[in-house]
Formats: structure tokens, C-alpha cells, sequence
């Protein structure tokens, strides 16, 4: 076997392996076969019968190939669901067959030498890639040839399609082929367009330069659609954070014109709660979050400001769902403010009025106590006010812890901040009842 015959056996075997590893492992074996002793004896005597076919030529010195081509043959015939493969057959039908479709193209021994058999040739609709596969017009004597729907480019090789002067269908649409003089030769006449839709071959195919005009001038527009929603973003995020939604905060802080903006300008219609020491306004985001704000007028020392932004700082990271959510807070020279999400509906001091069913009394006091745990496990620096007045209840009976203390005093004068809870009549678990006595024991226990 000469060398030269070995390379495209050995490249098709490995063409095989990478593109396609189902397809029969006896193509391969018998592509490695050498021809049987007496295979010359039967190309001779083919020849003689039908001088036309195409191996008779160069028989003599090809014989390698020439068996090759007669193996693929066979195999494609089957392929192709022709009805008796032994003898001839009429279509190559390897449409829609991405995988095995490339390989059998590779095998250019067998376009060479193509069975005058075959009338049809389809190949469309496989995602062929790269050039028009030329080996394919040695089939001079087909009638069908069909390689529509590919990704094919480059050229065609016009003038070669009019050695098939039998041609009656043909369909290249839908390729990516440059540009071709179609309408100047002859043969192509007795095609109509929908031959040639979308194949390049005309120019009303190529918009490439207005495409890549376009994809430019959109790059562009992208890019600075995304600058400006960016910078608005960022200014927006930095200027005026109240134009964002409110879990976009990252800084918690509110300026006072977002406060006024949320109360009305602190109008007296949404003030809640006038005390000493300050007041407490209802209000909505602009998001239309409802909130409540605690505000306290005039002059502080640094040192107290100070203290306030700590406090503030640590409340905004409690997360607890029996923990009121603290969103942020404003602290100016003269005014500060902790915003808080309004959730609920009433405190439990006045839920208690209505004398509440035992079981609810209890699943509130458990939330208490679970939200407790919280904050002993996590915050054990924080200490709460457990009045009844200071727990509030959302639509859903959730309790809500409102009111913590943080920051300076010792793990004593915390103690001390819920032992006056603890002792006041308007304790939390002493209202709810004196089974709650124990609850408490077992939490003061815990500490
Ligand atoms: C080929 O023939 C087989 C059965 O012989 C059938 O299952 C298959 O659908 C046929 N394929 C095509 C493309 O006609
Ligand atoms: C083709 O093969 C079938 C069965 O394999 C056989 O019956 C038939 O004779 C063969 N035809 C020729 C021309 O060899
Ligand atoms: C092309 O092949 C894909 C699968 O490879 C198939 O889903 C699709 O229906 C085929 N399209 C045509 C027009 O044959
Ligand atoms: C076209 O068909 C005719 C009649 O079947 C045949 O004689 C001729 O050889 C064919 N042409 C080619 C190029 O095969
Ligand atoms: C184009 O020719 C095909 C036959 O090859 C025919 O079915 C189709 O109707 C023709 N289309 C037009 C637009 O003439
Ligand atoms: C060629 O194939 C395309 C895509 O499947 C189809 O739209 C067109 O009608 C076909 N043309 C002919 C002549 O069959």
C-alpha cells in the first residue's frame, strides 16, 4: 500500500473517532482491510461490462481507493435508506445528519469515484461549515442536489455546475456564500429563486456592511444607555437615595428632606406621639414603604451624636421577625431620626384589652421569647424595654420588639433596663399572665 493512499485512510479513521464515534466501527475496520486478492479480477470485469463507470480509467493503479470508495459506498447507500445496497443505488440522503455528514464529505476517494447510481444528492440542513464542498460535483450525472440550509462560505464554483447537465433541482438557500454572477450563466436558468434564497449568491444577500454599521452604531448605543443608567444610578445612589427602593440602601442614612418628604414636611396630621423628648411621625417612602419615624429636636454634644450613630449602626443590622426593622436613620446637627418599617397594627398592650384567647397569648410570648434568644445569642450588648406598650402585634398577631436600648451601659444596668419591665405593672409577661412568670424565670435563668 503506497503511503500516500494511507493518509486519508488513517485521517478518516481518526475523523471518525473525533466527529463521530457511533458510526459502525465496521466502516472503519473494513476501510483498514486491504482489497481481497481477487478485487482487481471484479473491477476488471465490471469495466468490461460498463466501460462508463468511473473507476475504469484508473483501475489499474488505484485499486486501494477504488475498493475504499466501494465500501463507502455501500455503507452510504444504507445510510441513505436505499431499498437493495448490494447493487446500486439512486440517493445519497444525509440530510439533517450533522455528525456522520462531515465524515462521509472527508472520503474524497468516494466522490471521486462516484456510483453513476446515484441521481440525488441531499445534504442539507447539517451545519456544514467552510467551503462549498466540491468534491460533490464529480457526481456529474445527478438530477437532485440539495445543500440548503448549512453555514457554508466562500464560493461556488458556478461553471463547474454545468458539467451536470441533468440538474433539474437544486437548492443552495440559506448558506453564507459570497457573492456569485448567477444571472450570467445559462445553466442556472432553469432555477428559480427560491434556489438561492438566502445563500449570498445575490447581492440583496449581503448586508454586511450595513450589519456591521449597525451592530456598531447599537454597541454604541448599549454602551451608553449603560454609562448613563450607571452614573444616574450612582448619583441617585449617592445624592438622593430616597429615589431608590428602600432594600437598595446600603448606607441606611436619610437626609432630612427625605424625612419631610415622608411625613408631609413633619405635618401634624402624621405626627403619632409627642413626648419630652421628642415625637414620632407615621410616614411613606417613596417607595411606599410605611414607616415610622422617631425624631428629637435640638442640640446634642458630639459625644452624644456619636453615641446615637453607634446605637444606630447596630440597629439597622438586627434582623429578627419579632424584632421591629430599623431601616436607617438621619442624625443633623439639630435633628435626629430612626426610621423603623411600620408592620404593625397595635401594641400588645392594647391587644390585651380585648382579652385575647390563652393560646395566642401564649404563641405571642414564645415569639417574645424567641426574639429574646436572638438578641441574647447575637446582640448581647443590646438590652429592651418589655413594657406592653413597647411590643407591638402586626395583622398577623407577630409581635414586634420596638424599643431597644444599646451601646454603653453594662451587662448590669441592662439587666436593670428590663428589670424595671419586668416589675412594672405593665409588663409584658406579668400581663400576659402569671404562667409567663416562669417563661421569664427560664430566660433570667439563661443568662
Ligand atoms: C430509514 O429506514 C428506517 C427503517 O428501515 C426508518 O426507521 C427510518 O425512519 C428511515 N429514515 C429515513 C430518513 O427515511
Ligand atoms: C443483494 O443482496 C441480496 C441479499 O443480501 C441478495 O439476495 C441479492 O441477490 C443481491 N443482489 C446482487 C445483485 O448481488
Ligand atoms: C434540521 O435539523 C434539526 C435537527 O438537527 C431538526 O430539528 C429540524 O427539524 C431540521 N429542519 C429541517 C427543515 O429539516
Ligand atoms: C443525463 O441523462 C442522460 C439520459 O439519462 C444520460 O445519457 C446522460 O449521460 C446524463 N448526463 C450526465 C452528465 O450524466
Ligand atoms: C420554483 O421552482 C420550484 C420547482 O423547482 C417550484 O416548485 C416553485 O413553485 C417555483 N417557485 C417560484 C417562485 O417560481
Ligand atoms: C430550498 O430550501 C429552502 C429551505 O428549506 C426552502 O425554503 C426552499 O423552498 C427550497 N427551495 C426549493 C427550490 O426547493
Amino acid at each position: 500500500m503506497a503511503p500516500t493512499s494511507l493518509i486519508p485512510l488513517v485521517l478518516s479513521f481518526f475523523l471518525s473517532l473525533s466527529i463521530n464515534p457511533t458510526l459502525p466501527s465496521s466502516l472503519i475496520n473494513e476501510l483498514n482491510q486491504p482489497p481481497p486478492p481477487d478485487f482487481p479480477a471484479i473491477i476488471s470485469n465490471n469495466c468490461l461490462k460498463d466501460p462508463s463507470l468511473r473507476y475504469c480509467n484508473s483501475a489499474a493503479t488505484d485499486i486501494t481507493n477504488i475498493y475504499k470508495s466501494i465500501v463507502v459506498a455501500r455503507h452510504l447507500c444504507t445510510e441513505s435508506n436505499n431499498s437493495d445496497c448490494n447493487v446500486s443505488f439512486a440517493k445519497i440522503d444525509l440530510r439533517s445528519r450533522p455528525k456522520v455528514t462531515p465524515l462521509y464529505l472527508s472520503f474524497a476517494f468516494f466522490w471521486k469515484y462516484c456510483p453513476l447510481s446515484v441521481l440525488s444528492i441531499d445534504l442539507s440542513n447539517n451545519s456544514l461549515e467552510g467551503p462549498f464542498p466540491s468534491d460533490v460535483l464529480h457526481c456529474t450525472q445527478i438530477q437532485s442536489l440539495d445543500i440548503s440550509l448549512n453555514k457554508l462560505d466562500g464560493t461556488v464554483p458556478l461553471e463547474d455546475f454545468t458539467l451536470l447537465s441533468n440538474l433539474s433541482f437544486l437548492n443552495l438557500s440559506y448558506n453564507h456564500f459570497s457573492e456569485g454572477n448567477i444571472e450570467e450563466i445559462a445553466f442556472f436558468e432553469r432555477f428559480n429563486s427560491s434556489s438561492f434564497l438566502h445563500s449570498g449568491l445575490f447581492p440583496g444577500d449581503h448586508h454586511y456592511g450595513f450589519k456591521v454599521t449597525t451592530a456598531i452604531l447599537l454597541l454604541i448605543g448599549v454602551l451608553i444607555s449603560v454609562v448613563s443608567v450607571v452614573g444616574c444610578f450612582g448619583w441617585v445612589f449617592v445624592r438622593r437615595p430616597d429615589f431608590l427602593p428602600s432594600f437598595l440602601w446600603r448606607s441606611h442614612k436619610f437626609t432630612v428632606a427625605m424625612l419631610k418628604k415622608a411625613t408631609d414636611g413633619f405635618s401634624e396630621d402624621n405626627l403619632v406621639w409627642r413626648g419630652e423628648r421628642g415625637k414620632i411621625y407615621k410616614g411613606r417612602l417613596r417607595d411606599g414603604l410605611e414607616v415610622e419615624i422617631k425624631v428629637q429636636r435640638g442640640r446634642i454634644s458630639a459625644e452624644l451624636h456619636r453615641a446615637f450613630d453607634e446605637e444606630c449602626r447596630v440597629l439597622v443590622q438586627l434582623r429578627h421577625k419579632n424584632l421591629v426593622k430599623v431601616l436607617g436613620w438621619c442624625d443633623q446637627r439639630e435633628l435626629r431620626a430612626v426610621v423603623m418599617e411600620k408592620m404593625w397594627v397595635c401594641s400588645v398592650e392594647g391587644w390585651l384589652l380585648g382579652s385575647p384567647p390563652w393560646k395566642q397569648r401564649l404563641k405571642v410570648s414564645m415569639e417574645v421569647v424567641e426574639a429574646l434568644c436572638y438578641l441574647q445569642e447575637q446582640w448581647s450588648s443590646i438590652g429592651y424595654d418589655l413594657r406592653t406598650r413597647n411590643v407591638m402585634l402586626t395583622e398577623d398577631n407577630e409581635p414586634l420588639i420596638l424599643k431597644f436600648k444599646v451601646g454603653d451601659q453594662n451587662t448590669k444596668s441592662r439587666s436593670k433596663y428590663q428589670n424595671r419591665c419586668f416589675l412594672g405593672n405593665d409588663c409584658f409577661l406579668l400581663s400576659l399572665g402569671a404562667e409567663f412568670m416562669l417563661l421569664l424565670s427560664i430566660i433570667e435563668g439563661q443568662q
